[in-house]
């Protein structure tokens, strides 16, 4: 019964400042240095450790229910044994689990120890509260393995960092799904500048071919003067940019830029207007008088594009 409980308190001991041995001011560095060498040195140890345990508690075990056996027959005790007729799984289970000599043969275990008049009794450890020590003695090698040795788990800090990770990716998808839910009659104009430059990009590679370099028109029209054939305010201008004018030759753009797109370039666009490129085409449409707000809001814009470019 000695070598048990050697083991066991040793075991008690050792392991948590195992567990935790990340911290720690001297031997942190120590610590650093030899990591893996000390923490599979560790592993191995605690596993025979935990083996021989376990091998000695299962004997001892053995052969206290041997002893047992021979004081219950002798004061006809009578304590359930596994697969006794009559009585249940459950009740069987229960009883495996709070094995202990009862309090009426408290003299069976009595020791010959008397502290002041207080008696010592070696009575079995519970097996429910053994068995979860074992357990937990095998959980913490697995532990050390799995987040220690092949660091095939997260300690908290990366965890931590995961998981921020991947906050930030939702808010980012979820900003996005708020720029793909504009629309027409929600689109308004933008004065970001990193969008008005996009949007500019947009314009050169995918417009100016039809409206010119600078929006001064070709086989589109001019998109620099006051006079529109589709309307000059944003909602009107992204609609024709998302569903195009096809008997006209105007593409509809909404399967190939996103809404987000769409608003940087309508945004881009609404800049224009009075900006009088050189080479502009003749005015289409009608007269089209933007409000107060609007065309400050453009005219700043305006300089900020042509400092842009
Ligand atoms: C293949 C040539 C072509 C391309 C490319 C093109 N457009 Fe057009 N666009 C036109 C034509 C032609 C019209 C005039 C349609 C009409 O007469 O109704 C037009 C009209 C427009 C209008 C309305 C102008 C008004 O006066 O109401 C806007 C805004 C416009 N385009 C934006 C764009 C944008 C933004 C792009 C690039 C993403 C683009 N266009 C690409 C040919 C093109």
């Amino acid at each position: 019964m000695n070598l048990p409980k050697l083991v066991t308190s040793s075991l008690i001991l050792v392991l948590p400042g195992l567990t935790f041995a990340q911290e720690g001011s001297d031997l942190q560095s120590i610590y650093a240095k030899y990591q893996l060498e000390i923490v599979v040195g560790v592993a191995a140890i605690v596993a025979v450790l935990a083996l021989v345990a376990l091998i000695t508690a299962l004997l001892a075990m053995k052969a206290m229910a041997r002893g047992r056996i021979s004081v219950e027959e002798e004061s006809s005790i009578i304590s359930v044994q596994p697969g006794e007729e009559g009585v249940g799984f459950w009740r069987r289970l229960w009883n495996r689990l709070n094995d202990s000599v009862p309090v009426s043969q408290e003299e069976t275990v009595l020791t010959d120890h008397s502290y002041d008049g207080i008696r010592e009794l070696d009575n079995r450890l519970p097996p429910w509260w053994l068995w979860g020590f074992y357990i937990s003695i095998i959980f913490s090698v697995a532990y050390l393995l799995h987040y220690h040795v092949f660091e095939t788990g997260k300690l908290q800090e990366d965890e931590y960092v995961a998981q921020m990770e991947e906050a930030e990716a939702e808010v980012q998808a979820y900003l996005a799904s708020l720029d793909n839910l504009i629309d027409e009659t929600s689109v308004t104009f933008t004065n970001d500048e990193v969008d008005l430059l996009a949007g500019q990009e947009i314009f050169i590679s995918k417009c100016s071919a039809c409206h010119g370099q600078n929006g001064e028109g070709g086989v589109g029209p001019n998109l620099t003067d006051k006079y529109w054939i589709h309307g000059g305010d944003m909602p009107s201008i992204f609609k024709t940019v998302k569903y195009g004018v096809p008997s006209k030759g105007m593409i509809p753009w909404e399967a190939q830029l996103s809404p987000a797109e769409m608003q940087q370039v309508s945004s881009y666009i609404y800049t224009l207007e009075g900006t009088d490129p050189v080479n502009q085409k003749e005015p289409q449409g009608e007269l089209f008088e933007r409000e107060e707000a609007a065309e400050e809001a453009t005219e700043e814009d305006g300089q900020l594009v042509e400092a842009g470019m």
